[in-house]
């Protein structure tokens, strides 16, 4: 058999480019990309895709009905299907054994289940979200309980290391293409099918063939090694504020050492993401599952030094607006968990947000991809605010940077865009209440010519 039919559950984040660029690499394949979201079919299939990501529109729009198609109809693609992506989502659970730290597989055990009702000929199952390690024999064990007879699964770990806002050019150039399978000549069978379809346009020595467990805890241990630096920096950051070191003079002289080396070494107002603290809280529940605390701790202190970075920062803002923001507008550049991309979710801008607001500020926000109504429905959750009518009275979103910060006593900048970098500042202090405050959470502005200008200029990791 060779993989000419190709179907994915799940059309967010991962599954959307990752098949996208499937269906341009691979013409002869026809790539199908199916969702429970009715609504998330209907902007793939629209003019204005469902999410931003640099390089996307233009590929979607190529292959787009001729070997990539977007439906609802899951049932009919997964059966005409040789290969099957499960791409959905495996959120921290909100509820019951393990609640706020296990991952939820549901939406993975619903998918098993589907697919076991529904085939009527074999399949390759491919597990490509992050998961639990050896969640991919609870899929088999569903698949083999359920299947109809003379119908047979192999279940592929298959995880993905897109980075968002990069994902096209990641995918293109991957780093290395993960492939866990079971240890039996069935599951290198299966592997050799996937890698023939990477191989379209990866090198071959970039395929990495690992056991399933291998594959599916490596997934868990680079999100973890990659936020571990960012804990890592913005701890040295800390004592750079205490000291008088400079953190980006520290990160570049670590950095340099080639057994360190510069990436993933910018100090910041805390890492975001939807993926670092969910897969970093599933790997301390797993340890503490194996009765392992003491891996568990070391873990942890990852997660509790981005939380008290990221309170540092916003104290720091209270604190130098001579401890009250109680009424006070102060303008947030920047919604999203990182540049280049309209996601928000675990933005630390939510958490600076959150605490102004509960100090009684009034924020004016402006973000250049992030839908207003996102950043409404972020700060009226539950987790946030107990009183949304206040919220929304409080906060004003704006489409340009120089109207938000019109008579504000304040801007703080909680995400990395470009275009903050090129700004007129001098144009936008005119029109700012006098002191006049930057709080630059990423480090990305001249902070010498901003105190040229007239502002007070605060920053994380140097005084
Ligand atoms: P997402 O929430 O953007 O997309 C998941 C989609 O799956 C949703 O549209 C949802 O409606 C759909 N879905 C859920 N259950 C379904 C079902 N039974 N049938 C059909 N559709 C269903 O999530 P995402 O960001 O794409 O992440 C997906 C997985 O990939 C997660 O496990 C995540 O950890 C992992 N991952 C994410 C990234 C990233 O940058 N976002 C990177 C690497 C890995
Ligand atoms: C991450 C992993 O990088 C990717 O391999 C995995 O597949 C999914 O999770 P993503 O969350 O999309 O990707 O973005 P990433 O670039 O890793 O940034 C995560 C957060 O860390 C962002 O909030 C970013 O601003 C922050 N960050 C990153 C820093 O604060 N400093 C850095 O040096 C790098």
């Amino acid at each position: 058999m060779a993989v000419t039919k190709i179907c994915c559950i799940g059309a967010g984040y991962v599954g959307g480019p990752t098949c996208s660029v499937i269906a341009m690499q691979c013409p002869h394949i026809k790539v199908t990309v199916v969702d429970i979201s009715v609504q998330r079919i209907s902007q793939w299939n629209s003019e204005k895709l469902p999410i931003y990501e640099p390089g996307l529109d233009d590929i979607v729009k190529k292959q787009r009905n001729v070997n990539l198609f977007f439906s609802t109809n899951i049932e009919e693609s997964i059966q005409e299907a040789d290969l099957i992506f499960i791409s959905v989502n495996t959120p921290t659970k909100t509820f019951g054994v393990g609640k706020g730290r296990a991952a939820d597989l549901t939406y993975v055990e619903n998918c098993a289940r589907t697919i076991a009702q529904v085939s009527t000929s074999d399949k390759i199952v491919v597990e490509k979200s992050t998961v639990p390690v050896r969640a991919a024999e609870s899929i088999l064990k569903i698949l083999s309980a359920n299947h109809k007879p003379n119908v047979k699964f192999q279940v592929l770990s298959n995880p993905e290391f897109l980075s968002e806002g990069v994902a096209v050019e990641n995918l293109l150039n991957a780093d290395r293409v993960l492939i866990g399978h079971e240890e039996t000549s069935d599951g290198l069978w299966a592997f050799k099918e996937l890698s023939k379809v990477y191989l379209n346009w990866i090198p071959e020595s970039k395929i990495l063939r690992t056991n399933t467990w291998s594959s599916e805890l490596t997934k868990l241990a680079a999100n973890a090694f990659l936020a571990q630096r960012i804990s890592s920096i913005n701890s040295m950051s800390v004592i750079c504020e205490a000291t008088g070191a400079d953190v980006s003079e520290v990160a570049k002289g670590i950095g340099l050492d080639s057994r360190i080396g510069p990436k993933f070494l910018q100090a910041s107002v805390g890492f975001g993401g939807s993926c670092f603290q969910k897969d970093l809280l599933n790997l301390v529940y797993i340890c503490e599952c194996l009765n392992l605390p003491q891996v568990a701790v070391y873990w942890q202190q990852v997660l509790d030094m981005n939380v008290y970075q990221k309170s540092r920062f916003s104290n720091k803002i209270i604190e130098s607006l001579f401890n009250t923001v109680t009424g006070k507008k102060i303008t947030m550049f920047g919604f999203a968990f990182k540049k280049d991309t309209g996601d928000t979710r675990e933005s630390p801008a939510i958490h600076v947000a959150k605490t102004l607001l509960d100090e009684g500020a009034k924020l004016n926000i402006y973000d250049p991809k992030v839908e207003p109504e996102q950043i409404k429905k972020d700060l009226t959750h539950p987790y946030v605010t107990d009183n949304p009518e206040n919220v929304i009275k409080s906060i004003e979103i704006h489409d340009n940077p120089y109207r938000a910060s019109h008579s504000t006593h304040a801007i703080v900048i909680c995400t990395e865009w470009d275009e903050f970098v090129n700004l007129d500042y001098e144009e936008i202090y005119k029109h700012m209440i006098k002191p006049a405050f930057i709080f630059d959470g990423r480090k990305i502005l001249n902070h010498e010519t901003l105190a040229t200008i007239g502002f007070q200029v605060h920053t994380i990791g140097k005084r």
